[in-house]
């Protein structure tokens, strides 16, 4: 089973001081077979260390989405499958479990409404009302001023609607995030202003977060460590710099082509 370097996980430990030694989401032999009895993911396993940028890379149509989905139940995983603090997540009410396991898609899908609308959705629906003041502090999360707060969420570029939608996820204050390619629909300044908010919210609150990125460069910037998923299969888990010595053909060509 692909997993962590020793040293990775005894530095790991000793961040996360809780004294407990379990990853903080732990994937065992998922599989997936379409409707048309198509295997699509064929026994995944992988541990994800607390407090760990993961990026997850691969041609297209191996199973990257899906793996994501997985992890917060868009789609049910076989029992016994996906682990969030070693408890089963089948096992969790799912909208709970979507609250702490929080999800950025490729496009922002914001409600009609002021930016503060959207943000405050999320806790709304728990029974709770944030303040102007705690919206603006999420909205600085992710990377935007209080001067949004009351703009309508349809005057917005793409670029500030997917920070309003990393705002809005926050607002639930998940424990991981799920980023299924975040920026590949946005210009280079909104991607590098994506990446930044991401970055700091790992380094200031540890938080853990799986990645899909087309782009290998961008994992280069921000994770930890990289998996390599070809044809429904994690062939390699690598360190970021360590991507030019993956072994898998696959893996090589898929690498060779895009970077
Ligand atoms: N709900 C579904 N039913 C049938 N096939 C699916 C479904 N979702 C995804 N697939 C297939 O599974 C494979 C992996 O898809 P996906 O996870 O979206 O790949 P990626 O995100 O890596 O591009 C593709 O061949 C896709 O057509
Ligand atoms: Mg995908």
């Amino acid at each position: 089973m692909p997993s962590l370097k020793d040293e990775w996980k005894e530095h790991l430990l000793e961040v996360d001081g809780d004294g407990h030694d379990h990853p903080k989401m732990e994937v065992r032999n998922l599989r997936r077979v379409s409707d048309a009895g198509v295997p699509i993911l064929k026994g995944i396993s992988l541990e994800i260390p607390k407090g760990v940028i993961v990026g997850v890379i691969g041609p297209s149509g191996s199973g990257k989405s899906t793996l994501l989905r997985a992890l917060n139940r868009l789609w049910e995983p076989p029992s016994s499958s996906v682990f969030l603090d070693s408890q089963d997540i089948t096992h969790l009410d799912v909208l709970s479990l979507r609250r702490k396991v929080g999800m950025l898609f490729q496009l922002p899908a914001l409600f009609e409404g002021t930016v503060a609308d959207n943000v405050r959705y999320g806790p709304h629906l728990a029974g709770k009302k944030l303040t102007d003041d705690e919206v603006s502090k999420l909205l600085m999360l992710a990377d935007l001023d209080g001067s949004f707060l009351h703009k309508s969420a349809s005057e917005l570029s793409v670029g500030q609607a997917q920070r309003v939608a990393l705002a809005r996820t926050l607002a639930n204050s998940p424990e991981v995030l799920l980023l299924d390619e975040p920026t590949s629909a946005l210009d280079p300044i909104s991607t590098e202003n994506i990446e930044a908010a991401l970055v700091k919210l790992n380094k200031n609150s540890g938080m853990t977060m799986i990645m899909v990125s087309h782009s290998i460069k961008q994992i280069q910037r921000i994770a930890h460590m990289v998996c390599l998923l070809v044809d429904g299969e994690i062939v390699e888990v690598l360190e970021p710099q360590q991507l030019s010595q993956a072994n898998h053909p696959m893996a090589r060509r898929f690498l060779e082509l895009t970077n």
